[in-house]
Parts: C-alpha cells; structure tokens; sequence
C-alpha cells in the first residue's frame, strides 16, 4: 500500500514520513529532499530546480515525474511508498495515478496534517537540517544532539517572506488535493498537527492500520 502525507509547508511531513517509514518499513519518497540534494551536490537536476526552490515556487511537473519514477521503481519501495510533498498539485495526482496503475500499485490513504499558519512560520523559522543524514530538527521543539548541533544548517527558503510566498503556493496547487483525493474516494484521514510528534505519528499509525 502507498500513502500520501500532505500538509502545508512546515506541517511535520519530513518529520513524520521518517518516523513512519523506520516504523512501518515502508519507502519515503520526498521529492523536496531528492531535490535538495541535487542542488548540494550542483548536479544539472539541482542547476534546474534550484532558482524555483529559492522562490518558493513549485519545480516544473516533467522534472519532479522522473524523479518519483524512479523512486518509486526502487526495489526499496516494493513494500510501500509514503509520498512526502508530492503530488504538488492536480496534474502530479493525475500522473500519479497513472504511475501506480501502470505498476499495479494502490494507493491506500492521504494523511492530511493540519496546523494553524503562525505556528507553520514559527516551525519554519526554527528549523534545522543534519546536511549529513537529512534529519530535521528544531531549535526549540527538537533540537539536535549535542554533536551534531555545529553542523545544522537553515534551508535557503526558509526565510520568513519565502515562507509566507510558500504557503500561498500550498493553497492555491495543493491544498485542491484534498477534494480531488475526497472525489477519488481515496480514504483521505486529519490529523492535528500542532500536538507533539510522537502523538501525531501514533494517530497515523492507527488511522492506517498496519
Ligand atoms: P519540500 O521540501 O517538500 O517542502 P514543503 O512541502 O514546503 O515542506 P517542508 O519541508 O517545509 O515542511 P514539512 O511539512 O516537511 O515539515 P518538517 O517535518 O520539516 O519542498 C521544498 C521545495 O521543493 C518546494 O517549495 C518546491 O520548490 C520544490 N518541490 C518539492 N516537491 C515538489 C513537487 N512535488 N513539485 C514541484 N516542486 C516541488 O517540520 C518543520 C519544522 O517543525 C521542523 O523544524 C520540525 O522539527 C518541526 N516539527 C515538526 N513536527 C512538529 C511537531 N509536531 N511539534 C513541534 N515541532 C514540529
């Protein structure tokens, strides 16, 4: 079974989607971070998407498609796929539906994680990422071990007036999803997110039953 996180910026999907993934042993596929990497390490993937990050702006649908192909071709993913950050917008539900048709996959579940807006931009401001392994911390909420805590680093767009130009972007592609999902008779599940972590994992792991 595959599962969708959706959720505004800041919502908690990358924190989340690992969380679930370790748990249930499943595949995270999270575009946002493949795309993120590809921009470290200066590849022509990362040249393309990286002006269209730094504006908060969504990357164009044909690039993000290869990547989930890919991703979700893995032998990793056999299992199951959590998707974090895709589908964007109606096109990328479209094309992922016709992806999991195409390899007689389902897609079981949207996880819907719902938090109020100043606390999205207070989550953002605070955040921090382990440029080594990916993991997400927070200055205030979940601040990162002591030995790693000189390496963390703030993502480029997550300065307030790029985040705020985010979350505009997240209501007028994304949040649409959630009736197309609702139409399509998918499970679509809410999930207060503005609780602790560890309370929000254990509702979703309950809501999908594995
Ligand atoms: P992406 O990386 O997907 O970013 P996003 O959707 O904007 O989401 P974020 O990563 O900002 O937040 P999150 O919900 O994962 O929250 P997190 O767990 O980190 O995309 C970035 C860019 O890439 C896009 O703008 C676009 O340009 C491009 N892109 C990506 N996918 C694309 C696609 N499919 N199509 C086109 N373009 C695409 O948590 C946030 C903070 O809060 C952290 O500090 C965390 O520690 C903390 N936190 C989390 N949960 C809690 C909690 N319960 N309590 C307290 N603190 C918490």
């Amino acid at each position: 079974m595959d599962l969708i996180l959706l959720g505004a910026p800041g919502a908690g999907k990358g924190t989340q989607s690992s969380l679930l993934a370790e748990r249930l042993g499943m595949e995270k596929i999270a575009t946002g971070d493949i795309l993120r990497d590809a921009v470290r390490r200066g590849t022509e993937l990362g040249l393309e998407a990286k002006a269209f990050m730094d504006a908060g702006e969504l990357v164009p649908d044909a690039v993000i498609f290869g990547l989930v192909k890919s991703a979700l071709s893995a032998p990793a993913a056999e299992a199951g796929a959590i998707f974090d950050g895709f589908p964007r917008n109606v096109p990328q539900a479209q094309k992922l539906e016709e992806i999991l048709d195409e390899m007689g996959r389902t897609l079981g579940a949207v996880v819907v994680i719902d938090v109020p807006e100043e606390m999205l931009v207070r989550r953002m401001s605070g955040r921090r990422t382990d440029p080594e392994t990916g993991n997400v911390y927070h200055i205030e909420h979940n601040p990162p071990p002591a030995d790693i805590a000189g390496r963390v680093v703030q993502r480029d767009d997550d300065l307030e007036e790029t985040v705020r130009h985010r979350l505009q972007v997240y209501r007028a592609a994304t949040e649409p999803l959630i009736s197309f999902y609702e139409s399509a008779e998918v499970p679509v599940y809410h999930v207060r997110g503005d609780r602790s972590i560890d309370l929000v994992r254990e509702e979703i792991v309950g809501l999908i039953g594995r």
